[in-house]
């Protein structure tokens, strides 16, 4: 087994883990008590793991951590953790591993989390003085071959050691604004189609007869929102639906990608009424996916609303050039772009969409 540390957007824990399944198949999963991290361990080796997560196409994810050995995280057993990484006994005499060789250049990265009576720089000073030492290899904090990885969460350290390019990969967190600590996470989404029922429910004409398709509807408020107005949703995400949106009778929950939805997934239905899409994407990916999706599962003259993501906060000025631009992609693709508005419940860091379909 291979065992990994994942760092993904906070209180989105649930949506990363299944993007690691994705990418690599079966792993056994543990959330730690902080948020925004996780442990997995698979069969795969090292490589093979980091080499799907690097073309996996993932949303929440945001790194992800070789562990070779798990310590106490104190700094002893932090460098004794290191050494037996380094050297093993065979017929009584310690040999080396070989892992950082003589004259090579290493550093040492450490992350802490929690309360200790060091700081990660004791932790750099005495790992790396151990290890010039030990090994005869000499620090190289700007381009070292080798790194010696600790990461420190609570009581436990995690140790790694490897080519400096090798202990760790970094995704980049796609079109989506990471919820800082007192802001509200993905998880409030349920107000925003509150506020779009209240203020365009009536232009949608949104109705008991209506089927709904709900894009990245995890963990599922808005799915349940317009389960009151809407006779059916498909609610369509690759995460799980909280148990209360997926004990709802009339939630279809379609468990994968929506780039890959077919008519089957929707039981026979080949047009819906409306279609709503909060998954956290800016405007390009939103132009490349869900066009293309409405445009096959959207009946002619009906509504789309869409969350547009900003990737920081944005001046007036490019939120209002992102906006037009978005407008232009949408008119290609035959959808008339009513309104982008900032609604109660949007952060500063998105808008909320309305948008015709006029037909292909
Ligand atoms: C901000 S959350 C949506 C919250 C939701 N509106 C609610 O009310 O609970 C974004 C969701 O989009 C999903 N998502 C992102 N990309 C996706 C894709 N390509 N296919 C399916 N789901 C996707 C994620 O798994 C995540 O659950």
């Amino acid at each position: 087994m291979s065992d990994f540390i994942a760092t993904c957007v906070a209180g989105c824990e649930d949506q990363a883990i299944e993007e690691v399944k994705q990418a690599v198949g079966p792993v056994d999963s543990r959330r730690f008590f902080l948020k925004g991290m996780f442990f997995f361990s698979t069969v795969l080796e090292k490589k093979e793991v980091f080499s799907r997560i690097e073309s996996a196409d993932t949303v929440f994810l945001a790194s992800v951590v070789f562990c070779m050995k798990k310590t106490d995280a104190d700094i002893d057993s932090i460098v004794s953790a290191v050494k037996e990484l380094l050297v093993f006994r065979e017929d009584g005499v310690e040999r080396s591993r070989a892992l950082i060789g003589p004259g090579e250049s290493f550093r040492v990265e450490c992350n802490r989390r929690g309360t200790h009576s060091f700081s990660s720089v004791d932790v750099c000073r005495k790992t790396g003085s151990f290890v010039c030492g030990f090994c005869a290899a000499k620090v190289d904090i700007k381009n070292p071959s080798k790194a010696v990885r600790v990461e420190i969460i609570g009581r436990d350290a995690f140790v790694c050691i490897g080519l400096a390019k090798e202990v760790s990969l970094s995704k980049k967190v796609e079109g989506f604004v990471k919820s800082t600590v007192g802001k509200k996470p993905c998880f409030d989404a349920r107000n925003k189609m509150k506020d779009v029922i209240e203020k365009w429910g009536k232009l949608i004409c949104l109705d008991d007869s209506f089927c709904a398709l709900d894009l990245g509807a995890a963990p599922g408020g808005w799915s349940a929102e317009l389960s009151k107005v809407c006779g059916r949703v498909f609610a369509v995400d690759t995460a799980y639906l909280s148990q209360e949106t997926s004990c709802l009778s009339n939630v279809v929950h379609v468990k994968k990608r929506m780039g890959d939805l077919v008519e089957s997934d929707l039981g026979g239905v080949s047009k819906v009424q409306f279609v709503s899409c909060d998954a956290s994407m800016v405007v390009d990916l939103l132009e490349r996916i869900i066009f293309k999706i409405a445009k096959n599962f959207l009946e002619k003259g009906r509504f789309l609303v869409v969350t547009l993501k900003f990737p920081f906060r944005v001046k007036k000025e490019t939120a209002d050039h992102q906006i037009s631009e978005f407008d232009l992609l949408a008119r290609k693709s035959g959808f008339t772009l009513i309104e982008a508005v900032s609604l109660r419940h949007n952060t500063a860091f998105e808008k909320t969409a309305l948008l015709k379909f006029e037909g292909n």
